[in-house]
């Protein structure tokens, strides 16, 4: 985590806002003092007390921290396995109350190729387009996917073009990209604002953006493509510049640490869709929100993020959207049906038509 985070990050907790600043009684490491970089700490919330690990340089900003690293502290496990020279210190699994910190065995590491779908369509699709449709072989097929990567008519050009014609020119203040995965929506408002921070709840999402686009705590130079079913096959992922405007966290979208009133631009791309709670997350964008604020979305209304089948927003579709925001919000640019498109093995694309809004909060 950047220390000029804490300059516009607080305290998750619900109604309370508190400035966080690392624990005195966690001694915390900066590896890297010129980037002014956090890799292990605690953050303390300067008003209700309440405490964030920071671990590989990932801040955990969940208001349940108990129930967040009951679910994903196995995924946490193998993202530090991953990384050579880098681990979770002992003292900070005896602060978490980790029971590999007293055991003195490893932790459960799960290496599952599965968790690789969770980023890697991603990273090629939003980083690595040019190699889409290198391997497709001339059709129909490879010409749909050229025109697509040439066109740039997807969510993420249109509605940051749309925020671009809005603003005029430098926006200013601070943007967030809920759902941001490995980090292009914050990455491409970090350019149109003065900071930007993408929030996921997903670690291994958050820190292959760190790793990516910030180059911390080390670089990713790899992502790998599932080229056969449950084979794997290592791809080099082009440079990407390194922001010093930019961070990444790991926070709900319902329960953003950020005060009321203190942003310029929510964006939130094919992520409410999968959200339980649709509407908690919406109210929460609100909340953030200054007056006039910019709100941009894209959705697919499709989801098969829940077991539950389709959430209410899915299932309700753009007019479901419309009146969920038409309290707060005025709609200034809406446009359907804008292809998105993922390349989740050798032979399987998805391919969505999203309905992508722009919207200023009154
Ligand atoms: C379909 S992906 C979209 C990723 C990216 N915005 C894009 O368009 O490529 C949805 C993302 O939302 C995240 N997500 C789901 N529920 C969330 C929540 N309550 N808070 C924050 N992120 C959430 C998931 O972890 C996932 O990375
Ligand atoms: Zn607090």
């Amino acid at each position: 985590m950047r220390i000029e985070s804490l300059k516009w990050l607080v305290c998750p907790s619900p109604g309370c806002a508190g400035s966080l600043a690392p624990s005195p009684s966690f001694d915390p490491r900066y590896p890297n003092p010129a980037q002014q970089e956090l890799t292990e700490a605690v953050l303390s919330c300067r008003t209700c007390g309440d405490e964030y690990p920071v671990l590989l340089g990932v801040a955990v900003l969940e208001v349940d921290l108990g129930a967040y690293l009951g679910a994903f502290w196995d995924e946490i496990e193998s993202c530090a396995a991953e990384l050579s020279g880098l681990h979770i210190s002992r003292e900070m699994r005896t602060y978490l109350g980790i029971a590999s910190a007293f055991t003195g065995q490893p932790g459960p590491v799960t290496r599952s190729p599965d968790l690789q779908w969770t980023t890697s369509p991603y990273l090629q699709a939003h980083f690595d387009p040019g190699s889409l449709a290198g391997d497709l072989a001339p059709g129909w097929w490879k010409s749909a996917v050229d025109n697509h990567v040439a066109e740039k008519n997807e969510p993420y050009a249109w509605l940051l073009t749309a925020a671009r014609e809005r603003s005029g020119g430098p926006a200013g203040g601070l943007a967030i990209d809920v759902g941001t995965s490995v980090g292009r929506g914050a990455a491409e408002l970090a350019s149109l604002y003065d900071y930007s921070v993408g929030v996921d709840r997903s670690f291994r999402a958050i820190l292959a953006a760190r790793r990516h686009l910030l180059g911390e705590p080390c670089p990713l130079e790899t992502y790998a493509l599932e080229t056969e079913k449950g084979r794997w096959e290592p791809r080099t992922l082009p440079q990407a510049d390194h922001p010093a405007s930019l961070d990444f966290v790991v926070a709900s979208g319902a329960a953003l640490p950020l005060r009321a009133g203190s942003t310029s631009c929510v964006a939130a791309l094919n992520v409410l869709c999968a959200a339980s709670d649709p509407l908690e997350m919406l109210a929460d964008f609100c909340r953030v929100l200054t007056s006039g604020g910019t709100l941009l979305l894209s959705s697919p209304f499709w989801s098969d993020a829940t077991p539950e089948g389709e959430t209410p927003l899915a299932a309700g579709g753009p007019e479901y959207l419309r009146k969920a925001l038409s309290p707060e919000f005025e709609i200034v640019a809406e446009q359907d049906q804008i292809p998105w498109l993922l390349r989740v093995a050798k032979r399987r694309w998805d391919v969505y038509l999203c309905h992508c809004l722009v919207a200023t909060r009154h």
